[in-house]
């Protein structure tokens, strides 16, 4: 009997530490999905609407009771004396509605900074600050850096999202900014994707600016007539207004320390964006030109044909010595060269090298049709570059860390490009057709 009573006891307090666990873990998952600002800032995100080397904006979002915000900013210092030299401005403030969301999102655009240059802030107002943050603002004439480029994201953002672009960070910490090419969420005016897109990316986003491409995601309606580009996207991100007037923030370019970086809106006014890109091409001081936009120039994946945006800017790309132009949309991992239209031979000299990455975790199979060099289906990846005067290094890994795809484009005397392999042929392609393995 008494041993049936310490039995009993047992199973209660088994049952009690079960419970307490169990509610603990839930808790835990309920306070970080929660979606809803708060007094305290959130979301804080570096973006750039200007120089990059005398500028960088800041945006991040309280609650609606939170109408007057402000940023601190210092230089950067090894003692934390830095606080005493810090300069506050006002945030412009905006709120957002959508359903039962509300949220005012406050943004600050530091300017007059000195280039290569490291900088601290922080967001907030009365009691209510974030953390102080480092930036680092970019030399104002060529000198090598690192950026980084991910794929669409979409889906799972902070389940499985979430260690693609951890580890990209882990990899690379001193990636100057991140490209993100388009569906960065799977629904454009879902707070909880958002939220967990922001989750997901956490502090690196208050330190290493962000450089959206819009998806076709990104939009409200989908494809129809009257669609239009999420007020998220306003909102959250403080951009450049320096493409097409009727493509505020969502067509822009930057000159980063010998490179041209070109961000075309590839979901609307295709034919108004091309003489704009042209003139970018043509007048561009810089040794380098990277491009980023969402749909595919061609296609990776079956049942996809962009002709407008491959007839209209593949053209100006050949004709105007575009280095590389990064892509998402067909969630699968694809690198070529150019294809002359001509005969059809892959042109590594005159011809940008065409990248389509994916670094979420919807995927599609390969097109069977093959014109790239380096495919994989069924991955996580992310791309690490590396410019370095008259070589850019070019590094995708999977989400496992393995070195998937690298090559160099180096540039000649002539300005013609010398395109270099180096991917270790010893890794299988991950793709899983027989009829997939030769382009
Ligand atoms: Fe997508």
């Amino acid at each position: 009997m008494k041993l049936n009573v310490q039995k009993f006891i047992a199973c209660i307090v088994l049952v009690l530490l079960i419970n307490l666990t169990t509610t603990i873990a839930a808790d835990w998952t309920q306070a970080a999905q929660n979606p809803f600002p708060s007094k305290i800032p959130d979301h804080v995100i570096l973006t750039w609407s200007n120089n990059p080397t005398t500028s960088q904006s800041v945006t991040w979002r309280t609650d609606t009771t939170v109408n007057e915000s402000w940023a601190e900013i210092a230089e950067s210092d090894d003692s934390p004396d830095f606080t005493s030299n810090a300069k506050r401005l006002n945030a412009l403030t905006q709120s957002l509605s959508i359903d039962e969301y509300s949220a005012n999102y406050h943004s600050v655009t530091f300017s007059d900074l000195k280039s290569k240059s490291l900088y601290v802030y922080r967001v907030g107002s009365e009691n209510n600050w974030s953390e102080w943050f480092q930036f680092r603002t970019a030399n104002d004439k060529p000198e090598p850096f690192t950026f980084t480029f991910l794929g669409d994201g979409q889906n799972a953002l902070l389940s499985l999202w979430s260690r693609v672009i951890r580890a990209a960070y882990s990899r690379a910490p001193e990636t100057r900014f991140i490209i993100h090419g388009g569906d960065l969420v799977a629904q454009a005016d879902n707070y909880d994707q958002w939220n967990e897109w922001f989750l997901a990316a956490g502090w690196i986003n208050g330190m290493i600016p962000i450089v959206p491409v819009p998806g076709n995601h990104g939009y409200y309606h989908g494809h129809g007539k009257d669609r239009y580009l999420n007020k998220f996207w306003f909102a959250q991100f403080t951009l450049p207004e320096n493409g097409i007037s009727s493509l505020p923030e969502s067509n822009y370019y930057f000159d980063y320390q010998g490179a041209r970086f070109i961000i075309l809106n590839s979901n609307e006014k295709i034919e108004e964006q091309t003489n704009w890109l042209k003139s970018n091409l043509v007048n561009n001081p810089n040794r380098w030109t990277i491009i980023a936009f969402h749909h595919t120039i061609y296609s990776a994946t079956n049942n996809r044909d962009h002709k407008e945006i491959r007839n209209r800017w593949k053209p100006i790309f050949d004709n105007n010595h575009a280095d590389l132009i990064l892509m998402g949309h067909d969630h699968t991992y694809a690198r070529g060269h150019n294809i002359d239209p001509k005969n059809g031979i892959k042109d590594p000299e005159t011809g940008p090298v065409y990248v389509v990455s994916v670094s979420g975790p919807k995927l599609y199979d390969i097109n069977k049709d093959r014109w790239m060099d380096r495919a994989a289906e069924n991955t996580q990846l992310y791309q690490i570059i590396h410019i370095d005067n008259d070589v850019l290094n070019y590094k995708s890994y999977t989400a496992t860390g393995q070195l998937y795809d690298e090559f160099d484009i180096r540039k000649n005397e002539s300005g013609l490009n010398i395109f270099i392999d180096k991917h270790n042929k010893n890794i299988p392609e991950r793709t899983f057709k027989n009829t997939l393995n030769k382009p």
